[in-house]
């Protein structure tokens, strides 16, 4: 089994500071095998708001897998915007846009959807997808494939589609030929975790989109602050979800959703949502 910290939408520049050590106190306590970022380490890509990510990054435990989000590119700057779209990201961050972890059990790749032409929205483009084929060709079988992106391949069933990232229907039938696993995202600051059954009918397989809420930012859109814990064997995947509990000061374990792979199809395991403590 593997252990994954899923950590999304951490907006420095307009985290609760609050919420800082504790986050990082309980994610070395859970002991992860990769924490992984889904993007948005900003608000406004900002030199100093990077360097704070930066030196955040640095207390937890590693491998680190992180892709930027929407945020991390400069929206005013229109040089930076357009000539060096993720410039201070790599210089503060990773200078590695396509980062992957592979070890006996997970491969784990990252995509950038973040794009200059648009200020919110997300794509995913061919270049991409024929990398990420190549890097999971030569694995084992056995291996379950993740890949993390910003922006999401599924949403809750109260949102608009165009939050969705672009060109997903071409991505989801490269990786239902490479057999990927999970999905793993943020952007929308809400958590969410299902089959792509529905949306990506797909004769024999199903992925599983994985959603964390945003971590440490103000702005929660209705939900606290909150992460993922995910727990990852080969038919089996378990969503472990922690919010920020105000009164205790401290994030705990709200829901915990079961998921399982038969052939090549992942689905909500029957009583797969437990109350916490129940
Ligand atoms: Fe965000
Ligand atoms: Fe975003």
């Amino acid at each position: 089994m593997r252990t994954i910290v899923h950590l999304s939408d951490l907006h420095f520049g307009r985290v609760d500071e609050a919420l800082l050590a504790p986050l990082r106190e309980l994610v070395e306590r859970l002991a992860p095998d990769v924490v992984v970022v889904s993007g948005d380490l900003t608000q406004r890509a900002k030199s100093e708001q990077f360097e704070a990510a930066r030196a955040w990054l640095d207390t937890l435990p590693g491998p680190q897998i992180i892709v930027p989000g929407n945020h991390d590119i400069s929206l005013y700057n229109v040089f930076r915007r357009f000539v060096k779209p993720l410039e201070r990201y790599q210089r503060y961050i990773t200078d590695d846009l396509d980062p992957i972890h592979v070890d006996d059990e997970i491969a784990v790749l990252g995509i950038n959807t973040a794009r200059s032409l648009t200020f919110k929205d997300g794509r995913v483009n061919e270049e991409q997808v024929a990398k990420i084929r190549e890097e999971l060709s030569g694995l084992d079988p056995s291996i379950t494939r993740i890949v993390v992106t910003h922006h999401p391949f599924d949403l809750p069933k109260t949102h608009d589609e165009d939050d969705l990232v672009d060109r997903a229907p071409m991505a989801m039938a490269a990786f239902a030929e490479c057999g990927v696993d999970l999905l793993l995202a943020g952007h929308l600051h809400v958590s969410h975790a299902n089959s792509t059954e529905e949306r990506y009918p797909i004769s024999e397989y199903a992925a599983l989109v994985i959603q964390a809420g945003t971590a440490t930012s103000t702005r929660g859109r209705g939900e606290v602050n909150s992460f993922n814990v995910i727990r990852v064997e080969p038919a089996r995947v378990e969503v472990d979800r922690y919010g920020w509990d105000v009164l205790s000061q401290t994030f705990s374990l709200i829901t915990t959703e079961v998921f399982m792979r038969s052939a090549n199809v992942w689905a909500a395991h029957n009583d797969g949502l437990l109350a916490a403590g129940i």
